[in-house]
């Protein structure tokens, strides 16, 4: 498990400066302005700050961005940061700063003096966010990661505001956890488990093993798992903060590994499919970080956990199944699984629990990836005010998110000779089939959008609040969106 370092606020006091080991950092406002911590370090240095601020390389720099003295005289740290920052930043800004901090913290201890400019906590939330390392499977990795102290005029506030924030790191860093876990180490019993650990925090957990997934009919899910040794399970986790009003739903695909099945997929990046849970990954972090901040609002997360391997028990193209809904599915693809696990889950939650909304993840399909990279993921959505409340959401979060289209055209590309419906439409338009698919199995009335998170939950080089990897990428704008949509306004 990875725990965001530990932040702390303490009261401005500049007699701490000089003698302040492992790192430093103190701002200068875009125009040039130093603040008493910086005037500080200016003196100390004598005058290296205001050399800074004279030069090209200031001017050059960006709001949020940082330039380092190293060794500098006359003090104890071993280098100092001098972040361009405005008195009263905006609160991306405040974490972009954050987060630019994370590589000159490394793993050294910090000492941030921010004075009065603002938004500490929002800096703060960007540098735990950045500072994410997984190193359970490196054997010679011990360095613990040490924490860093933030000195504000208004420390109490700054702790108070950043309470949450922390809350929501952690639940970032569950799904970055889950997300990163080869699939040896992450079966669907390890995940299970793994749920099953956040009853501690006050959330209701059950786990459905496959003879309840049986009864229940949910014959599209588990043809999926029915060439792996590990069982199918469906986690439910059930967060009731709110009143009696009925829940919204978080649906998730938990692949805990997907070789394609007997449609197997090719060697080279297979090992990416270690990803394939990142759906389920999203909505365990979003769970986590609503029970730790004791979220005012009713959300019930539902995962299939299901690995989809090539095996003499394995479903085979051609075959027919029928949903827990009742409608059959000729798979022709044993490949095209998420939906298979997704269309049984999504059923389950509407007819249980009855919810206000749903959102379901999915690392869902490589063409979402031709189509809009990893930049953003796919939005798709029966219900425009339930969309744009979500990419509200994702935008002020700063995860990117684009609305893509649905409609009857695409609907008739699932059409099967022998069946309801077959699990492909074809190489066209091959994200909005998928969906397509999955909106068979949301009922009329019901306010739902689908993520297609294939481009996003991992990527090759590092992101604004992430470093390369598992991004979390979600877990903000959904926490959010149930923020702003569906919890009881705090009372002052
Ligand atoms: N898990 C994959 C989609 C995926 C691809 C996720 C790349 C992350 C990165 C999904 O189960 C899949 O295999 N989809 C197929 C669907 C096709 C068979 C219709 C795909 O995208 O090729
Ligand atoms: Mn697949
Ligand atoms: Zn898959």
């Amino acid at each position: 498990m990875t725990t965001p370092i530990e932040i702390s606020f303490g009261e401005t006091d500049i007699e701490l400066l000089a003698g302040t080991t492992g790192k430093l950092a103190v701002v200068a406002t875009e125009d040039g302005k130093l603040d008493v911590s910086a005037r500080r370090v200016n003196k100390l240095t004598k005058g290296a700050v205001l050399r800074l601020l004279e030069s090209e390389t200031w001017e050059k720099l960006g709001t949020g961005e940082h330039i380092t003295l190293n060794f500098p005289t006359n003090m104890a740290a071993e280098a100092v940061a001098i972040i361009k920052l405005d008195r009263r930043p905006k609160p991306e800004t405040a974490r972009k700063a954050g987060a630019e901090l994370a590589k000159f913290k490394g793993d050294a201890p910090l000492l941030i003096s921010l004075g009065s400019t603002t938004r500490g906590d929002e800096l703060a939330f960007g540098l735990a966010l950045k500072s994410y390392a997984f190193t359970d499977h490196k054997t010679d990795d011990e360095t613990v990661n040490a924490p860093a102290k933030i000195l504000v005029n208004y420390p109490d506030e700054a702790a108070a505001a950043y309470n949450d924030k922390a809350a929501l790191a952690e639940g970032v860093f569950m799904t970055r956890d889950l997300v990163t876990e080869p699939s040896n180490v992450l079966t669907t019993t390890e995940f299970a488990a793994r749920v099953e650990g956040l009853a501690d925090l006050g959330l209701e957990i059950e786990i459905l093993e496959e003879d309840t997934l049986e009864e229940l009919g949910m014959a599209a899910l588990l043809g999926v798992g029915m060439g792996s040794e590990s069982p199918s399970k469906v986690a439910i986790m059930n967060w009731k903060g709110g009143g009696d009003e009925k829940p919204l739903a978080l649906v998730g695909k938990g692949v805990v590994f997907d070789t394609g099945g007997i449609s197997l997929k090719p060697a080279a990046g297979m090992e990416d499919m270690t990803m394939d849970m990142g759906g389920a990954g999203v909505v365990t972090g979003v769970m986590k970080a609503l029970a730790l901040r004791k979220a005012k609002a009713n959300v019930v997360g539902l995962i299939g956990l299901v690995e989809n391997m090539p095996d003499g028990r394995a479903q085979r193209p051609g075959d027919v199944v029928t949903s827990m809904k009742g409608d059959t599915i000729e798979v022709i693809n044993t490949d095209a699984e998420g939906r298979l696990v997704l269309c049984d889950v999504l059923w389950y939650a509407q007819e249980r629990f009855e919810p206000v909304g749903i959102v379901d993840l999915a690392t869902l399909t490589g063409a979402i990836i031709i189509g809009l990279g990893h930049d953003n993921a796919g939005v798709f959505s029966n219900d425009d005010a339930f969309a744009n409340s979500f990419l509200k959401a994702a935008a002020g979060e700063g995860e990117g998110a684009w609305r893509m289209p649905l409609g009857a055209s695409y609907d008739k590309l699932l059409k099967s000779p022998v069946a309801d419906m077959k699990n492909i439409g074809g190489r066209a338009a091959g994200s909005i089939t998928a969906a397509q698919f999955l909106q068979r199995f949301i009922k009329d009335d019901v306010p739902w959008i689908h993520l297609d998170i294939a481009g996003v939950a991992q990527v090759t080089g590092d992101t604004d609040m992430a470093p390369k990897g598992a991004t979390g990428w979600g877990v903000l704008a959904l926490d959010r969106m149930i923020r702003d949509g569906y919890e009881a306004a705090e009372a002052e």
